[in-house]
């Protein structure tokens, strides 16, 4: 770092993310796991809410939404069947973190699944994760099989469901439509599924459902067995607790580092990730894809949901990608968009609209066929994408597109009838597929673009 401050550490015993993987039931029961939802199932249940609510702990999925009080509103619901969602889904572009979490430490996720169950007097827990995320299935399938078959786990049953590579299968009312077996398709938008859950059958019981991030449950147990106080001394006021983040990109050291909440962003990217490059410069970064870009001047802003709202992006879900001065943002802004355009699912018009014409619009400059026109409208219809939209997706685009325009209108300017040089190369739009931790290099899946979606349906 510029100004070498020692780097921030998180408390004795508050990290989530061990530094090696707990291999066995055996182990994790040693270390003292198992003991919270033991002491949990002694409490009454709206003691167990109470402490979640004093903890302050916010949803690690991308909203920080406060958890204790999404348990609270299904908890006071009088329908008399609940479920819990666990979203492991983990599709935001830039993200690892759960994936880690669940390879490293599987059966933490369970007592927290079964602690959130009993606290919401849960008929069942479902665990959604995709089925390509193979090695994190093993793991989690094997700890489930140990700590159900050693009584462990509570009385209330844990299903673990697999589901398609879709970006929208995180999304929550989508979720529970993969977990109920169907396609990733957000249902209606007025029902969140705290209002209406899974497997509803009667128009007048609505089952309503916690969803919750995996890497939020994994906080659970720790919360449970020492206290909201011990939380707190953790992270910041606005987000206690600590966050595990992802950095991918043009840095030295790319990986998966867990932060007190709060930690300025310039101590993750300067100390812990190791700056940018040789010889190159920090030029943006994007929190997911999600919030407006993060430009090098807000490097002191501290992590958390709230500083990073009021600095005019968001947090996210802690997956930062990182971009140097080699990158031509034109067509980051363009392959971007197109990653949001493929995923719209086409069930609200302005948003696959909008997201498509946005799209057609930054290629055209792309490719050197466009003006302020083209730029204007691309911005316009990036605009006008969340219009009567059933999930947040087009909302996405809206503060993501035209934040990048904003911040680098003089690039667009100079593509406008030159288009791209050779040296404006190729970014795939970063879904990782997995980290190297021997090289520090994450891979990442192939995005359709757009030409390969219409080429499928003509
Ligand atoms: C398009 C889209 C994709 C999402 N993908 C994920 C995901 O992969 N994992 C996740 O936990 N939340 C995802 N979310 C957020 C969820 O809808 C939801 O807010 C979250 O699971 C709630 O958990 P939390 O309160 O613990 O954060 C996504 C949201 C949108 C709009
Ligand atoms: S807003 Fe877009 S992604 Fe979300 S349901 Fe509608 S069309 Fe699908």
């Amino acid at each position: 770092m510029a100004d070498s401050k020692p780097l921030p550490v998180i408390p004795e015993g508050h990290a989530i993310l061990p530094m090696d993987p707990i291999l066995s039931l055996d182990a994790y029961l040693a270390a003292g796991g198992g003991r919270a939802l033991e002491k949990a199932l002694k409490m009454p249940r709206a003691a167990i809410i109470a402490e979640v609510k004093k903890s302050g702990l916010r949803g690690r999925g991308g909203a920080g939404f406060p958890t204790g009080v999404k348990w609270s509103s299904v908890a006071a619901d009088p329908c008399p069947v609940k479920y819990l969602a666990c979203n492991a889904a983990e599709g935001e572009p830039g993200t690892y973190k759960d994936r880690t979490l669940i390879r490293r430490n599987p059966y933490q996720l369970l007592e927290g699944v079964a602690i959130a169950a009993y606290a919401i007097d849960a008929r069942g827990a479902y665990i959604a994760m995709k089925s390509s995320f193979e090695r994190e299935y093993a793991a989690l399938s094997r700890a489930l099989r140990e700590m159900t078959s050693r009584g462990v786990l509570g009385q209330i049953p844990v299903s673990i469901v697999r589901g398609p590579e879709d970006y929208l299968f995180g999304e929550e009312k989508a979720l529970l439509e993969v977990i109920e077996g169907h396609d990733a398709l957000p249902r209606e938008p007025d029902f969140p599924p705290y209002i209406k859950g899974l497997f509803v059958t009667d128009p007048l019981e609505l089952n309503p459902t916690v969803a919750n991030n995996a890497e939020t449950l994994s906080n659970v147990p720790n919360i449970i067995m020492h206290g909201a106080d011990w939380f707190r001394a953790a992270g910041s006021a606005d987000s206690p607790g600590t966050m595990i983040f992802t950095v991918s990109g043009d840095v030295q050291n790319q990986g998966v580092f867990e932060l007190p909440m709060g930690t300025p962003m310039r101590a993750l990217m300067e100390g812990f990730a190791g700056g940018a490059k040789p010889g190159r410069k920090l030029k943006a970064m994007l929190s997911g894809v999600a919030s407006a870009v993060i430009l090098p001047s807000l490097l002191d802003t501290p992590l958390d949901f709230g500083s990073m709202k009021r600095a005019g992006s968001g947090l996210g879900s802690g997956g930062l990608i990182v971009y140097d001065d080699s990158t031509c943002m034109v067509r980051v802004t363009w392959r971007l968009s197109e990653f949001l355009f493929v995923e719209s699912c086409g069930q609200c018009i302005s948003c696959k609209t909008g997201t498509n014409m946005a799209t057609n619009y930054l290629q055209m400059i792309v490719e050197g066929r466009g003006s302020d026109l083209e730029l204007n409208l691309a911005i316009s219809n990036s605009r006008m994408a969340p219009t009567g939209n059933r999930c947040y997706l087009p909302a996405e685009h809206s503060l993501l597109i035209p934040s990048l325009i904003e911040a680098f209108p003089n690039e667009f300017r100079a593509h406008y009838n030159r288009g791209c040089l050779p040296t404006c190369h190729e970014i795939p739009v970063p879904k990782i597929h997995e980290y190297d931790e021997a090289t520090h290099t994450f891979s990442y899946v192939h995005t359709k673009t757009a030409e390969e979606v219409v080429a499928w349906h003509p």
